[in-house]
């Protein structure tokens, strides 16, 4: 029987024998042998006596060997360590060689580790991140079901454009190369008869879910070819969406900032050693960095600052306020315009909550045009101005976290608004429908999976959270 090393740590059965089976990190004084099992960030010392093992085996004890250890549980004596397994047997069930394995315990930059994805798992950094994202996934299914909210599996391919901004990587069986020489192409012909592609968001169809079932979330994956290669965008990503029947855009705000806490307080309780470990690394990544880029707290300090403050709420229109009367604009730093009615860059985002509020920020009221079609029209302003009932939740470090809406129940101003896009109403009819019978107030937001995960590790690119990131020109493992 094969005992945990995680386990091992938190029962300390001290005096019995127990057999553990993992990957070597280290072998000093041929004697100790740090192994890892992956069941936790914290190894276990290995002790052997080299008398009992011949010079042959001993050489195979490498940065990666596979082992299993059989022997007894003690308290140890050295430091860094409470408990060591004394070593009576041990077998090696993998080899690895020190001359070909690429992972070796010296520092490697994360770029030459994205490079060796399906081994870098074998890094404390990479392994720690991984299992910060498993909790993370529970974090949110316990979030929704402990308030009643319903998983709805939306489908991943689909025949409409959700968002409307045509980033969308078509799905076909049709023989490309035939067409490539015949100039053809006949979409009846496609496998579903028509033009189909992977989702870019399960929002419309946790619509129709929420009209009837009255709270649904989906959590799963979601596909945008938009070519920006960023290191916060991804072409292959996971999004959660919520959608409520009855709730207001400020409903909706209370929902998302509910969510985030709890997340990030979640990981807190259940990922201590890791978040340890990920505050030590990014302290030491800081070292490397100019001063006005390192964090200005250490990273369970600012988890802890949002768990326990309330966001900050303004308009779009305050944003937009602030930003113009700031020294950064007044000094014409930042590099992209500022005025009522543009699209926030990046930029314009960090400098309101790094610099300006230095915590989460909701916007809401974005102008109608930049805006989704299924987002709800507000009222016109006195000076003409066109808003929709839009919220974006922006966090230190990331910027946007969780992009969302009130809905736009009314069916004639949402007629309008599909023709105003361009969105046939043959291609959209059954979201259309729900609008005639029995429509009610509902809102929803999509919350970037990865970019939570960012922001509870520290990490800061959006490659190093997803095990097999998918980027323009990458779609290696
Ligand atoms: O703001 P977005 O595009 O909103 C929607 O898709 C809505 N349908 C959501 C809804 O209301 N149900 O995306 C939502 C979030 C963003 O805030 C961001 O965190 C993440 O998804 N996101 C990405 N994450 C990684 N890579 C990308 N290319 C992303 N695009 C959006
Ligand atoms: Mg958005």
């Amino acid at each position: 029987m094969r005992s945990e090393i995680v386990k091992l740590f938190a029962e300390q059965p001290v005096g019995t024998e127990v057999t553990v089976k993992g990957w070597v990190r280290t072998f000093r004084n041929d004697q100790f042998i740090s192994v890892s099992d992956g069941s936790t960030i914290r190894t276990l010392q290995v002790v052997i006596n080299k008398e009992n093992h011949n010079e042959s085996t001993l050489k195979r004890i490498q940065t990666g060997t596979c082992i299993a250890a059989t022997g007894r549980l003690e308290k140890s004596l050295g430091k860094g360590q409470d408990i060591e397994l004394i070593c009576s047997q041990l077998e090696i069930l993998g080899d690895c060689d020190p001359n070909e394995f690429p992972i070796q315990m010296k520092r490697h930059s994360l770029e030459f580790l994205r490079e060796k994805a399906h081994l870098r798992f074998r890094t404390n950094t990479f392994g720690a991140v991984f299992r910060v994202r498993h909790h993370l996934a529970f974090a949110i299914h316990k979030f929704f079901n402990d308030r009643g909210f319903f998983y709805l599996h939306s489908p991943i391919i689909t025949g409409s454009d959700a968002e409307g901004a045509g980033e969308m990587f078509r799905v076909t069986n049709l023989d490309l190369d035939e067409i490539a020489k015949t100039g053809k192409v006949d979409y009846s012909q496609d496998f579903f008869g028509k033009t189909t592609n992977l989702t870019v968001s399960g929002q419309l169809e946790a619509e129709l879910a929420a009209l009837a079932l009255g709270k649904v979330y989906t959590f799963g994956p979601t596909f945008r070819a938009e070519n920006s290669n960023t290191s916060r965008h991804l072409a292959e990503f996971w999004m959660i969406e919520p959608e409520v029947a009855f709730n207001d855009i400020y409903d909706n705000m209370d929902l998302g900032e509910a969510c985030l806490k709890f997340c990030l307080k979640y990981a807190m309780d259940n990922c201590k050693d890791d978040l340890e470990f990920l505050q030590e690394r990014e302290i030491n990544e800081d070292k490397q960095k100019p001063v006005d880029e390192r964090q200005s707290m250490p990273l369970l300090e600012r988890l802890n600052m949002v768990v326990n403050n309330d966001f900050v709420r303004i308009t779009y229109t305050e944003a937009i306020d602030i930003l113009l009367q700031s020294n950064h604009y007044k000094k014409k730093k930042f590099k992209y315009p500022v005025e009522w009615g543009i699209d926030m860059q990046s930029e314009h985002e960090r400098y309101l909550v790094e610099k300006h509020f230095q915590k989460p920020v909701i916007i809401t009221g974005y102008p109608a045009a930049i805006k989704a079609f299924y987002m709800r029209m507000n009222e016109t302003d006195a000076s003409g101005r066109k808003t929709v009932a839009a919220m974006d939740i922006l966090v230190p470090g990331i910027g946007e976290i969780i992009g969302g809406s009130q809905r736009e129940e009314r069916y004639d101003v949402l007629l309008e608004k599909c023709k105003q896009f361009n969105i046939p109403e043959d291609h959209i009819w059954w979201y259309l429908e729900t609008r005639k019978f029995g429509t009610c107030p509902h809102a929803g937001f999509g919350m970037g999976f990865e970019r939570l995960i960012m922001f509870v590790t520290g990490m800061t690119n959006i490659r190093d959270v997803i095990p097999f990131p998918r980027t323009p020109q990458n779609a290696e493992f």
